[in-house]
């Protein structure tokens, strides 16, 4: 009988428990939606396989997409004209802004021409958005600065507006930009961070951060890299966004380990990006362009 009573007990206080939590979910989305309905434009995105590659608007959103997930190839070190050769590094700009900016991700590009001009805090300055893919091309790419009216921009650009054609004005994407990281304020130390990326990092991009090359003779027509270098000159410089702490452990944090995201620790994420941006790395030569 006492046992009867306890468990009516306690399937009142399950329910009571349930009945709260489902009230607490549907509170969170609606204010989930609000959010949206007012600031937040939700994840949309055009087809890039049903382009018309006959049009002239078609083969620039493709030579657009080529640029930020070939770069290397395309506007950088292996181009075969020397004259295209922009970008400085064997990066691609695919590599920090995942598949071209189209993944719903830290970096994403989606929406970025509808956010520019632009302050960015950490240049004090004002940006518009040539100026913004310039400044990529000249530090995270260690590269120099592409002309605003070339045909290399114009494809950029085309693709970036393709990409955003479902946010609406001034309005912002679900993962716009980078996402955030709670700050941390214990001690940085260069040798905590090395001994978390010897433990998270160094399976893929190697011991000195120099990534895994790729074998030309098994896929001759493969990027350079199987796993973008984080250090050394193919890396880059140390005027990156990906160079301040605070930017490297926020996509640290969110994306890496690559294969296992979510489960860096904050202290992790800022020990590790500490230890990363330490690393030997390109100057950025402010005088060069
Ligand atoms: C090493 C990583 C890295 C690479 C490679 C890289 N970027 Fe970036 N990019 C960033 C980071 C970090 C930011 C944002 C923060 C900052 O720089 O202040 C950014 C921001 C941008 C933005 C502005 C986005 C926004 O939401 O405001 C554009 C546009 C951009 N990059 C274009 C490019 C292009 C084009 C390339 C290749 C030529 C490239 N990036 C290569 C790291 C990278
Ligand atoms: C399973 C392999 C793997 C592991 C482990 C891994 N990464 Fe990566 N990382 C990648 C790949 C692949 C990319 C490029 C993704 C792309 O091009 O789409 C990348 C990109 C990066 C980039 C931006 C591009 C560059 O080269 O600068 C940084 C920074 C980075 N990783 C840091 C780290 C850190 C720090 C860790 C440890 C916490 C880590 N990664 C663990 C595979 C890995």
């Amino acid at each position: 009988m006492r046992i009867d009573k306890l468990h009516i007990i306690l399937l009142v206080c399950v329910l009571t428990l349930m009945g709260y939590i489902i009230i607490r979910a549907s509170q969170n989305t609606e204010i989930a939606t609000v959010m949206i309905n007012d600031s937040i434009a939700a994840w949309k995105l055009p087809d890039l396989r049903k382009l018309d590659l006959n049009s002239d608007s078609g083969k620039m959103i493709n030579y657009g997409n080529d640029i930020l997930t070939k770069t290397s190839k395309v506007l950088g070190p292996l181009a075969k004209d020397p004259a295209f050769r922009f970008a400085g590094n064997l990066l691609n700009c695919s590599n920090c802004h995942f598949n071209g900016g189209r993944e719903p991700r830290t970096l994403n590009l989606v929406g970025v021409t509808k956010r520019y001009p632009k302050y960015i805090e950490r240049l004090n300055d004002t940006l518009n958005i040539f100026q913004r893919v310039n400044n990529c091309f000249m530090r995270s790419m260690n590269g120099k600065p592409i002309p605003e009216d070339s045909y290399e921009m114009k494809s950029i650009i085309a693709y970036f507006d393709f990409i955003s054609k479902y946010v609406p004005e001034h309005k912002m994407v679900e993962f716009q930009g980078i996402s955030t990281i709670p700050s941390y304020n214990g001690k940085l130390d260069t040798e905590i961070g090395k001994v978390m990326y010897s433990k998270k990092c160094i399976s893929c991009h190697g011991a000195e951060g120099l990534g895994a090359p790729n074998n030309f003779e098994e896929d001759p027509n493969g990027l350079p890299f199987i796993i973008p270098p984080v250090a050394g000159k193919e890396s880059f410089n140390n005027g990156a966004g990906m160079s301040t702490l605070k930017e490297a452990a926020t996509f640290i944090y969110h994306e890496m380990p690559y294969n296992d995201r979510g489960t860096l620790t904050v202290e992790e994420a800022y020990q590790i990006a500490n230890y990363v941006i330490s690393l030997p790395r390109p100057n950025f030569n402010h005088t060069k362009n």
